[in-house]
């Protein structure tokens, strides 16, 4: 692409922007957005939609309107405020990342890109879309949309994921010097709204002259992608352990790993092999009189599938230490990662109608 036509096409999608790009509660239009809510909202963005974040980032800047608010919040209610967003290890690398960002740089987030690179929770594309957006120097984050705008404009037969690298180094000349935050952003709205992965709206395209793929009326097949893997499935036995009062046991799981650092009912490891009952119970929590309650919980992790059976037992003692017992309907006060909810909900459920 000569000079000129990189012009042209960067003209073309900035006006296009300037009239159809969306209205996002951290978006500053013609001028550079505030470091804080701008990393605020690209760690929420990764791997969550934007009309999901929205609330969520709402609530966060009500409450925490500042990397010092954030950083002297308690993690639990960081964690808590943060249920439903998914991927709980994001928002204990939020709430350490506004903790260094006050320790080391003075609440200020450092405008370079390999200094951002070295905080907790900021890979490749947050450094970029935040040093594009909040600084305005000309970087190429590219995340999934950027992937399929930018091989479809330009024809990129390579399949993912090498594709990936590839179109870092077609994107990056073609960000504009001048308005790099509105250009980044106005190819992810394109890739939300226009250039989709199926239902293309090529009609509506500001870039359709442009359109490598397009003219050759492969844009609907692009990016390729490899032959998917078939995701294993793994089984696990949770312990559903009740004390004399009622109250159900729970305990933090380890710092590293799957839902680290989340209060979980005890289990066996999640493994691909069926667990019998004598050899699941070697792991439980107390040595107590299990019984196996029927149904199996499903859930689906990113490259695992997951499937659960639960162990009963009766505590009489409370035991103290590291471990913490609630009642069933005082779970909400804790920040419970999605998949211990769907235990609770499908134990409790078995209960009522013993009961009925
Ligand atoms: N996805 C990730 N970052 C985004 C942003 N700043 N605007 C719209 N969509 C996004």
């Amino acid at each position: 692409m000569t000079k000129i036509e990189q012009q042209r096409l960067q003209n073309s999608l900035l006006d296009w922007y300037a009239c159809h790009g969306r209205t996002l509660p951290w978006r500053v239009r013609n001028g550079l957005g505030d470091p804080y809510r701008v990393w605020l909202s690209e760690v929420m963005l990764q791997q969550t939609t934007v009309s999901t974040v929205q609330p969520y980032f709402n609530e966060f800047i009500r409450r925490w309107p500042s990397f010092e608010a954030l950083a002297r919040a308690e993690l639990d209610d960081v964690l808590h405020a943060w249920q439903g967003l998914g991927y709980y290890s994001r928002a204990r690398n939020l709430h350490k990342c506004a903790r260094i960002v006050l320790a080391k740089y003075k609440g200020i987030l450092p405008d370079d890109e390999r200094e951002l690179l070295r905080l907790p929770g900021i890979g490749p594309y947050t450094a970029a879309a935040i040093v594009a957006i909040a600084f305005g120097y000309p970087s190429a984050p590219v995340d999934g949309n950027v992937v399929r705008v930018i091989s479809r404009l330009m024809n990129v037969q390579t399949p993912l994921p090498a594709l990936q690298h590839e179109i870092l180094s077609l994107f990056a000349p073609i960000v504009p010097k001048g308005s790099p935050g509105d250009f980044v952003q106005a190819i992810m709205d394109l890739g939300a709204t226009i250039c989709m992965p199926r239902k293309l709206k090529c009609n509506q395209c500001p870039l359709i002259h442009f359109c490598e793929a397009q003219k050759c009326g492969v844009a609907e097949n692009l990016p390729v992608r490899a032959p998917k893997k078939k995701k294993p499935t793994r089984r696990g036995v949770i312990f559903w352990t009740e004390n004399t009062s009622g109250k159900i046991l729970l305990r933090r799981r380890p710092e590293k790993g799957l839902l680290g650092g989340m209060m979980a009912f005890p289990s066996t490891d999640w493994r691909e092999e069926i667990w019998d009952v004598d050899e699941a119970i070697k792991s439980a929590p107390f040595n107590l009189k299990w019984q196996p309650l029927s149904g199996t919980i499903r859930h689906n992790f990113t490259h695992f599938h997951l499937e659960l059976t639960v162990l009963s037992g009766h505590a009489f003692s409370k035991q103290e230490g590291l471990d913490v017992w609630i009642r069933p309907e005082n779970f909400t006060d804790y920040a419970l990662p999605t998949l211990m909810k769907k235990i609770a909900k499908h134990v409790v459920s078995l209960s009522l109608e013993t009961a009925d």
